[in-house]
């Protein structure tokens, strides 16, 4: 299934389960005053005040956007709605009602209470930012922080099986982004922009529910909505004082580059951000009855790396690169014997087998050869990574050729590794015009065994000259291989390979 349709899937299922008020019995009432044009900031005060709990955090949350000063501390709902507007009071309103149904019904979901200190912190630091740059609007900034990421509540609130498969895919290690892609083919960014429509929420809060990640767009240009960039720098901010599991960290050097690129702000500036939001969200959580649980302090210092850190850091990266790649293997693994197992047609195996590691960003260069037996050739069948997908039928390997590479693979059933495509060695054993075609100097091909013979045989590479392939990512292929061959086995007879 493609993205586009797994996200309108996961819309008509939305639209179909999701009456999107029907969370509370304040949320209906609050719809009805405001699809009333002659409600006032008191009647939707009144409506407010039936729920003691929310009128209370809806007030600490007024106040907090206001902080610092606190001079004009506000004390009513209707002194509220009249300061901070009718729209806003009614989508903190309906956000706060929908977290308050999480925290009463499931105490224990770890990943919703750091949820709620990440909005926590991402409106604190978004308000101080508004306040830097002299934005028009602090308190604006800081429900537009508070409310950026409501979109996973929503998913998690309406289509709770879905957000319960893209928490196992956190876990095993995606981040959260690409599992909502493979999940709902969509981001949470999209979903809160449509619930956000469908609350007749104003357009730039809808602005920075669906860009605050800045997918697509370079590093460098801002956003025609100021708040935008605002969230966004507030969310890597957010994001490096509490960790969140899913979500990758910005380095510092990253953050302040992009600050000053997009809000012009300082090095100072960017510290004194981080040092105001490690301070102040365990208070304004506590104050809005958050259970604090998870509070990380940033793990590097504030100061820019000097240059002694850096063989430390790159060293770091280098494990955390290793582990990374270990996870996705291990994945890779585990998501393609599932496919293998409900594949139905050999093609399908075949795809997911070469597309698995094209797609999981192992191999840049990925290219399936079947052995056609009758004429004697190796034939290009897919082929990832490679300018035209079409061009591949065009490489043939002549198996009678007994020095090739490709034809030793399929004679002799084993793997073959070359690490270096110039060594002398392999002069005659490899066409020449075709590793310079595809611009890799290392590359492995592993056979697909089905019945005792080579069906087919996979090549691997990069297009990278500083990474070479090693056995230890071989042997990985290598069992994915057999798990594909077994699984050819289920849909090819016997007879086919022994006559
Ligand atoms: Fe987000
Ligand atoms: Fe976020």
């Amino acid at each position: 299934m493609t993205n586009k349709e797994r996200k309108a899937r996961y819309y008509n299922k939305l639209k179909k389960d999701a009456d999107l008020y029907s969370y509370a019995p304040i949320a209906l009432r609050i719809r009805e005053v405001a699809n009333n044009p002659n409600a006032s900031a008191a009647d939707l005060a009144n409506v407010i005040l039936h729920d003691h709990g929310l009128t209370t955090k809806i007030l600490k949350l007024a106040n907090s956007a206001y902080y610092p000063p606190y001079n004009r501390r506000i004390s009513t709902l209707t002194h509220a709605v009249v300061i901070m507007g009718f729209h806003t009071i009614k989508t903190l309103a309906l956000s706060v009602s929908l977290y308050e149904r999480f925290q009463k019904s499931d105490d224990g979901d770890s990943m919703m209470r750091t949820f709620w200190i990440h909005s926590v912190a991402t409106a604190l630091c978004s308000n101080q930012i508004a306040q830097m740059l002299k934005y028009k609007s602090g308190e604006e900034a800081f429900v537009a922080g508070f409310l950026h990421d409501i979109g996973k509540l929503l998913i998690s609130f309406f289509t709770p099986v879905e957000w319960d498969a893209i928490s196992m895919k956190i876990e095993m290690g995606y981040t959260s982004m690409q599992a909502e892609l493979q999940q709902l083919g969509t981001y949470h960014t999209e979903v809160g922009e449509y619930v956000g429509t469908e609350w007749n929420l104003p357009e730039n809060l809808l602005a920075v529910m669906r860009n605050h990640h800045r997918i697509g767009v370079r590093e460098t240009k801002k956003s025609t909505e100021p708040l935008v960039d605002i969230v966004y720098i507030a969310n890597l901010i957010a994001h490096r004082v509490f960790h969140e599991k899913g979500a990758s960290v910005c380095s510092l050097k990253d953050l302040k580059r992009q600050a000053k690129y997009l809000l012009n702000l300082s090095s100072e500036q960017v510290n004194k951000l981080i040092d105001f939001v490690k301070q102040n969200t365990t208070n304004t959580a506590e104050e809005l009855s958050i259970p604090i649980f998870s509070l990380n302090d940033v793990g590097e210092s504030q100061e820019d790396a000097s240059v002694e850190d850096e063989t430390t850091l790159k060293e770091i990266t280098a494990l955390k690169n290793f582990i990374q790649r270990k996870n996705v293997e291990k994945r890779l693994m585990f998501e393609l014997s599932e496919s293998f197992r409900q594949s139905t047609k050999i093609s399908e195996i075949y795809t997911a087998f070469t597309e698995g590691f094209f797609r999981n960003r192992l191999f840049d260069v990925v290219i399936l050869f079947r052995v056609n037996r009758r004429v004697e050739y190796l034939e290009g069948v897919l082929a990832y990574g490679v300018e035209s997908q079409e061009e591949i039928r065009n490489y043939r390997f002549k198996l009678s050729s007994k020095n090739n590479v490709f034809a030793t693979v399929v004679e002799e059933n084993r793997t073959e590794l070359v690490v270096d495509v110039t060594q002398p060695a392999y002069v005659d054993t490899i066409d020449k015009s075709f590793v310079d075609s595809l611009n890799i100097t290392s590359f492995a091909c592993v056979p697909v065994v089905v019945w005792g013979k080579v069906e087919s045989l996979l090549m691997v590479s990069y297009y990278n000259e500083d990474s070479v392939i090693n056995d230890d990512m071989i042997e990985m292929v290598h069992l994915i291989a057999m798990q594909a061959g077994s699984a050819l086995e289920r849909l090819i007879p016997n007879k086919r390979l022994i006559e």
